[in-house]
């Protein structure tokens, strides 16, 4: 974890936030190649769930919602966790996870495994952050920053399922911030105050629940696999009746094997008539299904749900490479080609070569239209590549002195390093192509 949050701060990924005060316990900020990476995991996500689909909408619903939503929901009544202060330390610990974490003066005991530790009884906490609604400061306009993005999906039932027209099987899919005041954050993006999750509700009649709760474990494991997460670092655990949230009828995490070990990715839950049943008694408004001949139901909910930072984490883990190229060592990001944050480099050989230069900027203004292309003239050639390959960059196209003489440019393979001529005119159909093969990644499976 150490290496790839070094790396992810020196090539500008991701930076702790507010750092020139000294930074912000657990949260970030995510700089250019960030920014990207994170727009090409969304993009992937809602081609999967919206666009490749003919069942599922989108939505994008307030961050700050009606108190109320929260009560009828169970967060402001269950959303919590216990947790105990030490006395001597004063740190303050989840008391479900005392075995997870450190003594604050003895790191190798346990919190309460030292003479010294002096722990409360546990209390409830609730996660959720509060605010303050309008200029006044009264008991009324208390509000909360949602912590999942979910509930805004369920208040929206009916507006969606009239206005969209649609019917069981359908869902409703939607992306944003949600803010959580977790006690104990950490693990770098693992777990932090403020994420971005990418939410899926699917209405479905009751009867078939359970088998669309099957289908989106599959599906959702596909995707994963599909963006060459490899298969032995990914397992479906389903949760024992002791251990779901209020709402679940049956819950699966998606884990992959973190650098802290086997930790939940994706969370798929059915959520059975749970939300829709309690909006409905809260709001007065019926959140049902209506059909045709008069039939009426509640439908069931399944619900895959994840954060972009749990994804990011393990796309970094599962792409991190070094190797020794020749006498070199290279640190390498073996990203998906449709992940990556730039596809491709373009790189004049010599920098102050005018020719090689206009052509490198000529191609790079054909592709950029495109694709998240870079140009890059700044130091020797393998500087240049390291840098690609520190950031992950799948291809570089290289300008030469041959290119002055046939228009045919080299074309760098990230992971084989193999190097192939094509001509100039046809950098962009290949380009193309290559982003559409399948790729798997050369560390196995
Ligand atoms: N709507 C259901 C829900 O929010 P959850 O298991 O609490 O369920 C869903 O969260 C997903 O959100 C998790 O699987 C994880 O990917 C992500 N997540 C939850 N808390 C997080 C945190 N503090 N930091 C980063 N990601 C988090």
């Amino acid at each position: 974890m150490d290496q790839i949050v070094s790396l992810c701060r020196r090539r500008g990924f991701v930076f702790p936030s507010s750092e020139i005060y000294g930074g912000l316990g657990s949260t970030y900020d995510y700089g250019h190649y960030g920014v990207l990476l994170k727009n090409n995991i969304k993009a992937r996500w809602f081609e999967a769930m919206i666009l490749e689909r003919d069942d599922i909408v989108a939505l994008d619903s307030a961050v700050i919602l009606h108190p109320r939503v929260w009560e009828a929901s169970g967060h402001v009544e269950g959303f919590t966790d216990p947790l105990v202060d030490c006395r001597t330390c004063k740190l303050r610990f989840r008391a479900d996870k005392l075995e997870d974490s450190q003594c604050g003066r003895k790191p190798s005991k346990h919190p309460g495994g030292t003479p010294e530790c002096d722990l409360t009884e546990p209390r409830q906490f609730n996660l959720m952050f509060e605010t303050t609604v309008g200029p006044v400061k009264e008991a009324g306009a208390k509000a909360y920053l949602r912590p999942e993005t979910a509930q805004g999906i369920f208040i929206n039932f009916k507006n969606v399922s009239q206005l969209a027209r649609r019917r069981p099987p359908f869902g409703i899919a939607q992306i944003g911030k949600s803010f959580r005041n977790e006690i104990t954050p950490g693990n770098f993006l693992f777990r932090v105050r403020e994420f971005e999750q990418m939410e899926m509700e699917f209405f479905v009649p009751p009867a078939d629940a359970e088998r669309w709760y099957r289908y989106w474990i599959d599906e959702r494991l596909g995707w994963y696999l599909r963006y060459g997460l490899r298969r032995s670092r990914l397992r479906v655990r389903e949760h024992g009746p002791e251990e779901r949230s209020h709402y679940s009828q049956g819950t699966s995490d998606i884990e992959y094997l973190y650098p802290i070990g086997w930790s939940e990715l994706e969370g798929v839950a059915n959520r059975g008539d749970f939300d829709l049943t309690r909006h409905s008694e809260f709001s007065t408004t019926k959140l049902e299904y209506v059909g045709p001949d008069g039939e009426r139901y509640v439908p069931y909910v399944i619900e895959p749900a994840v954060s972009l930072e749990r994804i990011i984490v393990a796309l970094l883990v599962d792409a991190y490479d070094e190797e020794v190229v020749g006498e070199r060592e290279r640190t390498v990001l073996r990203f998906h080609p449709q992940v990556a944050p730039v596809t491709a480099a373009i790189l004049p050989l010599i920098a102050k070569d005018d020719s090689m230069v206009a052509k490198a900027r000529s191609l790079h203004e054909e592709l950029r239209r495109r694709q998240s292309v870079e140009y890059d003239d700044n130091g020797a050639i393998g500087r240049r590549y390291r840098r690609q390959d520190e950031i992950g960059t799948p291809w570089a196209f290289t300008i030469d002195e041959q290119t002055l003489a046939d228009d045919t440019v080299t074309v760098r393979d990230r992971d084989s390093l193999a190097q192939e001529r094509l001509p100039i005119g046809g950098v962009r159909a290949w380009l193309d192509d290559a982003l559409e093969r399948e790729w798997r990644t050369p560390k196995g499976d």
